[in-house]
């Protein structure tokens, strides 16, 4: 008999980008998947294998693009690993029926934790003043300088979705005023409703980015958003990079134009911009919000029960467009 994934009806599994050892483990023992070469090998493979393939299983750091889908003609669905799915053309998706789904819910806790743990690492600098302590430096030049207080300030979310809102649910009780921005106001909110990102960030000390990445979102703070949040004011992104404009935000960090920013997420990662390196008011994380063995298990398994309910079912456990509905 010969492998299942070669007969006309079979139901094959294409990982496409890296994933969690485990998970690209489970693809290849349990579903006999596909991974999708890179290099000059990539045509080839799909020329060869293409119009076998009927999900994909990727990750946001990867995604699937308009021409990947068009060389998969029986692609029904795109089981992405993690909430945002920006990489992922989901338009494209929708147009030929393809269903995409991803991972909501259940990293908001630690996606919310890192966002505080670099509001107060960035505020109180802990980052800079550990340096300072295995430098030798509280013994040869004194006391660390005084810092800024976390407690009961004043807190801008930009995008108060499911995690925006652990965020805020976690900073009220560290006595903060919260305030939000949305495209539209969330209905019964507790938390004051503010009609621009540069109002805002005018009224706060602190501005999170906490929206969705792509092209709806691109460069939402931008240099005005800066100069609204101001010299005393701090900026925490664990987003995506793309909702920040990188060159303005290094150029008024560069300036003493802003405090300090704590940055989970960048516009080209994994490059950081160097300028940022040398800075202890800023706090650099490399895109680890939902990095524990918690949280990552979690969204393992999330991702294979999407992937297992299409299999079985043609549809998706936490979609974000079902498969068979063209739109
Ligand atoms: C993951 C994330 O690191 O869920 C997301 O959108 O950014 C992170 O949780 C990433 O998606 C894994 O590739």
């Amino acid at each position: 008999m010969g492998n299942a994934r070669h007969t006309p009806n079979a139901r094959t599994v294409l990982q496409v980008g890296p994933l969690k050892p485990s998970l690209a483990q489970t693809l290849a023992d349990r579903y006999e998947a596909y991974v999708l070469p890179d290099g000059p090998e990539r045509q080839t493979f799909l020329s060869k294998h293409g119009d076998e393939v009927t999900a994909v299983v990727t990750s946001g750091r990867t995604g699937v693009d308009a021409d990947l889908m068009a060389a998969l003609p029986r692609l029904g669905a795109v089981v992405n690993f993690g909430v945002g799915y920006d990489t992922t053309d989901v338009d494209a998706a929708a147009a030929r029926g393809i269903g995409v789904s991803n991972t909501p819910d259940v990293l908001n806790d630690c996606v919310a934790d890192t966002a505080v743990g670099l509001m107060i690492d960035v505020m109180r600098q802990f980052s800079a003043a550990d340096r300072y302590v295995r430098a030798g430096r509280w013994a040869a030049d004194g006391n660390y300088p005084l810092t800024r207080q976390v407690s009961n300030t004043r807190v801008g979310i930009l995008g108060l979705g499911r995690i925006g809102t652990a965020i805020a649910k976690r900073l009220g009780a560290f006595g903060c005023t919260i305030s939000y921005h949305n495209r539209r106001e969330v209905s019964g909110s507790k938390y004051s409703y503010v009609s621009s990102p540069v109002e805002l960030a005018r009224g706060a000390d602190v501005l999170v980015v906490a929206t969705a990445g792509g092209s709806d979102t691109a460069k939402l703070v931008d240099q005005a958003v800066l100069d609204a949040l101001g010299a005393e004011g701090f900026l925490i992104n664990i987003a995506r990079g793309s909702v920040v404009d990188q060159e303005a935000l290094v150029a008024a960090l560069r300036d003493g134009r802003l405090a300090g920013a704590g940055l989970d997420v960048f516009a080209d990662e994994p490059s950081v911009p160097t300028n940022l390196v040398s800075m202890d008011n800023v706090v650099l994380l490399p895109h680890v919000g939902s990095g524990t063995v918690e949280t990552r298990a979690a969204m393992e398994k999330l991702t294979l029960d999407n992937l297992d309910e299409f299999l079985s079912a043609g549809r998706l456990v936490t979609p974000v467009v079902q498969p068979g509905i063209r739109v």
